[in-house]
């Protein structure tokens, strides 16, 4: 049997704490910090997502024999490097490997290295200089922050004034910290955004089903961006021939660049594409599951998870064919009110036991806790992440929708237009 740590405490770890708690090869689980939903599964620790020291300590004192990574923080950490040396297995990059999601302007040499189709970009560590670029190639521009900033490092500026504006936060009132010590300057790119999740073994690739999320907090894709209001998968806007392309010309040359560089990247490798006219260009890297495309795809996923994670680490990739369901699932994400500002939390979560009862449906959890009471309440942005599968996406959606209906706290937020995209192509 197989021991196993998931680190970190969102809908994504619960969907890999469900997941590989219906291997029969898994033996106990351990999950940190984890949160109300996975102590129903795992055993949850107070260590947190990006304490590297202590979740090796934990990992070495229980005897794990695997560690699966969920979000980016402890990756870019060096928690997969720390456990190596200690002699642990994990799943997930190295340090070195996690660059891709936290250095924009490492994957942008990469991918130029690579020769993948990407935006034109400059990268500045000097704010004049970075004014000087924008004087030259004017607007629309999309002005990064170099480092990890929780999803919000990202302008698409429509006027040189904001683009201007975006640079000077960024780079003179350091809003990000040290994230924005340097800026990547970049061509708007036009079509329609897909994820596109593949794992790799450092050698052989393997793409997931495919899948797509919603960024805006507001229906119609409008308001602020957010972690992921809601998934399906899988999206039909990845015809079978952009699947393939993606695969060649996207992941497979950034992996093999990579070893070129002497970076083995075990894990996965999320790419957010832009796809316009049936042709993808690379927006940006991310070296995890997606949060909350993980929860569709693994409610998806037939094949046993930690088989599949085994030879990712054991690197022996080529060994494993995927089996899907074939059936579509969404997610729908219930988020708190304040998100994605300040969150309120502490408000009771009523109606999840007749949320449960809906068919082929799971309610993940992500920002939950359980009160001294025994209540379970709010801790999060988002909040719970309601998860169907379906005959068809406008199915899985309305099933979706239906478990979702009978959850409530004071202020709950979601988007009622889940898989609209998906459905108006007729999936
Ligand atoms: P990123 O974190 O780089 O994916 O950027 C966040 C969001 O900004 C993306 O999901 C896109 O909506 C948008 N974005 C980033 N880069 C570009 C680009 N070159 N052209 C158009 N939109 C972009
Ligand atoms: N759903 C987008 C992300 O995980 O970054």
């Amino acid at each position: 049997m197989t021991d196993v740590l998931v680190v970190g405490g969102g809908g994504r770890e619960h969907a890999l704490v469900w997941k590989l708690r219906a291997s029969p090869r898994v033996g106990r689980i351990l999950c940190a910090p984890g949160n109300a939903g996975i102590a129903a599964d795992a055993e949850c620790l107070p260590v947190g997502a990006d304490d590297v020291k202590g979740l090796a300590d934990l990992a070495e004192r229980e005897k794990i024999d695997l560690t699966v990574v969920g979000p980016e923080a402890p990756l870019t950490a060096g928690l997969v490097d720390e456990l190596e040396r200690r002699g642990l297995r994990a799943f997930g990059p190295n340090r070195a490997g996690a660059q891709l999601e936290a250095s924009k302007a490492f994957t942008k040499d990469l991918l130029d290295e690579a020769g993948v189709r990407t935006a034109a970009y400059g990268t500045f560590d000097d704010a004049d200089a970075a004014h000087a670029y924008l004087d030259r190639v004017g607007a629309p521009v999309v002005v990064k922050a170099d480092g990890l900033a929780a999803g919000k490092g990202v302008t698409v500026a429509e006027t040189l004034h904001d683009a201007r504006a975006a640079v000077d936060s960024i780079m003179r009132d350091r809003v990000f910290g040290d994230a924005g010590a340097r800026v990547v300057l970049e061509e708007k790119l036009p079509g329609e955004e897909a994820s596109f999740i593949a794992l790799t073994d450092g050698t052989s690739v393997l793409p997931l089903a495919t899948s797509q999320d919603h960024k805006r907090i507001g229906e119609g894709d409008t308001g602020p961006n957010t972690g992921g209001m809601g998934a399906y998968s899988p999206a039909p806007v990845v015809t079978r021939e952009l699947f393939d392309e993606v695969t060649t010309t996207v992941i497979e040359p950034v992996v093999a660049t990579l070893r070129k560089r002497g970076i083995v990247f075990k894990g996965v490798l999320y790419a957010g594409l832009m796809i316009d006219r049936g042709r993808a260009g690379v927006l940006e890297f991310n070296v995890r599951f997606g949060d909350p495309e993980c929860q569709p795809l693994l409610m998806r996923l037939r094949s046993d998870l930690l088989d599949v994670i085994d030879a990712v680490v054991d690197e022996r990739l080529h060994e494993i064919e995927l089996d899907w369901d074939p059936r579509p699932a969404a997610c729908v994400v219930l988020a708190a009110p304040g998100y994605p500002g300040t969150p309120e939390k502490g408000a009771t979560i009523r109606g999840l036991d007749e949320a449960a009862t809906v068919a082929d449906s799971y309610v993940f959890h992500a920002g939950t806790a359980r009160s001294e009471d025994g209540a379970i309440v709010t801790s999060g942005g988002r909040v719970l992440g309601v998860t169907s599968l379906g005959d068809t996406i406008e199915h899985a959606v309305e099933r979706a929708y239906e478990a979702a209906g009978k959850i409530d706290w004071p202020g709950m937020q979601l988007r009622r237009d889940i898989g609209r995209r998906a459905i108006a192509r007729g999936a």
